[in-house]
């Protein structure tokens, strides 16, 4: 559970020149204006580090998945809110490598920012070409780079991979701060361990799902997983969204409860829904209406778990040592099915004497709207969505990975 990679701390940056690596992907408005500025939040302490420093920060980002070029997808947007939140000028490159980088580096003084363009823009980004790695080192001549951009370490990408080759690598403040939060959160517990997944497909948790298994107490699974998992086990679910041919996969993760909790236990520990709220359509203005297994209409849509299901997860909540929740458990973004995502989001904010640690992307989105931008309210909320759902089950990260190692 310890961080075995060199960070920021380790290395003698001062009054150097150097690459930061984060993950600005924020969401974006229709006009282009910032939706949600967390991720640039979370990139401060690192920048304030190297600043105090004297060091030259010049930081690279991802935007989006542009194909080329494309204006709406420029970091220009994200330079000036970056400049608010600092206090300091932040200028703004319209290239991540080439001569405008080296003139912009070379006119610097220590103590400044400088954000290069969306480094997707050119293809061998996430190609992980080490060329196009090696063209960004050279026309900023960092002498090292910071990797903090913790929602992209799961990716192979240049800026995560490659370009380690051509620089002194070592990890940011975020990267370390989310690597001992997730990875404590699953090895080393406060017991009992409650794991709470949602979210659509039992393809993107099965990994998930395996590893807590292994290490939790319990999981109580809602949104479109459970309705999928009800279904392979013969529960009619109406016209709900599910996953077709999934049988195999839902038998051998019942087999593995099995195997650890005996027969008769596997409904204490794989936690399903017992009730559903459904509706006829899913818009803002569709009624809630809760039933029972088995007292599903053929043209209902699951769309929450039901109230009873919810008052038992709260109570087993409120047992816990540590939860770890990955996936709204119902259609969140309609309120009318955000009654068990907000209750449980609830009773984690007023729990403060359980470890509460929250899964990147759709489940982040949903506690930092809940608690209008308040993450204090929760031990952690990740900044990576793939990348904390890799990190939960078990898998390494290519951008972690390639960090220089800490002396043993
Ligand atoms: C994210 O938002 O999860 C990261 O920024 C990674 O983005 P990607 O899924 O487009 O690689």
């Amino acid at each position: 559970m310890s961080f075995r990679k060199l960070s920021i701390r380790d290395v003698p940056i001062d009054r150097k020149v150097i690459l930061v690596r984060t993950d600005y992907n924020v969401p974006l408005n229709s006009d282009g204006t910032i939706r949600d500025d967390f991720r640039i939040k979370a990139s401060l302490p690192t920048l304030r580090f190297a600043l105090k420093r004297g060091c030259t920060v010049v930081i690279i980002s991802h935007l989006g998945r542009p194909k080329g070029h494309q204006p709406e997808l420029s970091l220009a947007p994200v330079a000036e809110r970056l400049g608010d939140l600092l206090s300091v000028n932040v200028t703004f490159v319209d290239d991540c490598r080439g001569d405008r980088v080296k003139s912009a580096v070379r006119k610097s003084r220590p103590g400044e920012v400088l954000l290069l363009e969306n480094l997707r823009f050119h293809e061998g980004e996430e190609a992980n070409s080490l060329d196009f790695a090696k063209s960004i080192v050279e026309a900023t001549g960092a002498r090292y780079l910071v990797q903090d951009g913790f929602g992209a370490v799961h990716r192979a990408h240049a800026s995560t991979s490659a370009i380690t080759n051509y620089v002194p690598s070592v990890a940011g403040l975020l990267v370390k701060k989310e690597y001992l939060h997730l990875t404590k959160a699953i090895e080393k517990p406060k017991r009992p361990l409650v794991a709470v997944i949602g979210g659509a497909k039992v393809a993107d948790k099965i990994g998930i799902l395996e590893r807590f298994i292994d290490q939790a107490d319990s999981i109580i699974v809602g949104g479109a997983l459970a309705n999928t998992i009800l279904a392979a086990q013969g529960v009619d679910v109406g016209a709900s969204r599910i996953e077709e041919n999934q049988a195999d996969t839902v038998n051998s993760i019942l087999e593995a409860v099995r195997a650890k909790v005996g027969p008769n236990s596997v409904d204490k520990f794989l936690v399903l829904p017992h009730d559903l709220a459904v509706a006829k359509s899913i818009n803002e203005t569709a009624k809630r209406r809760v039933v029972r297994l088995g007292e599903i209409e053929t043209d209902d849509l699951a769309l929450d778990i039901g109230d009873e299901t919810i008052t038992d997860m709260i109570q087993t909540i409120k047992r816990a040592g540590t939860v770890v929740w990955n996936g709204t458990l119902g259609y969140a973004e309609i309120e009318a099915f955000a009654h068990s995502s907000a209750r449980l989001a609830l009773a984690l904010a007023s729990q403060e004497s359980t470890i509460s640690v929250i899964g990147g992307g759709d489940t982040a989105d949903f506690v930092m709207k809940w608690s209008n931008n308040d993450r204090s309210l929760f031990s952690h909320v990740s900044t990576g969505g793939g990348a904390s759902l890799e990190l939960l089950s078990g898998k390494t990260l290519p951008g972690i990975e390639s960090l220089l190692n800490a002396p043993k």
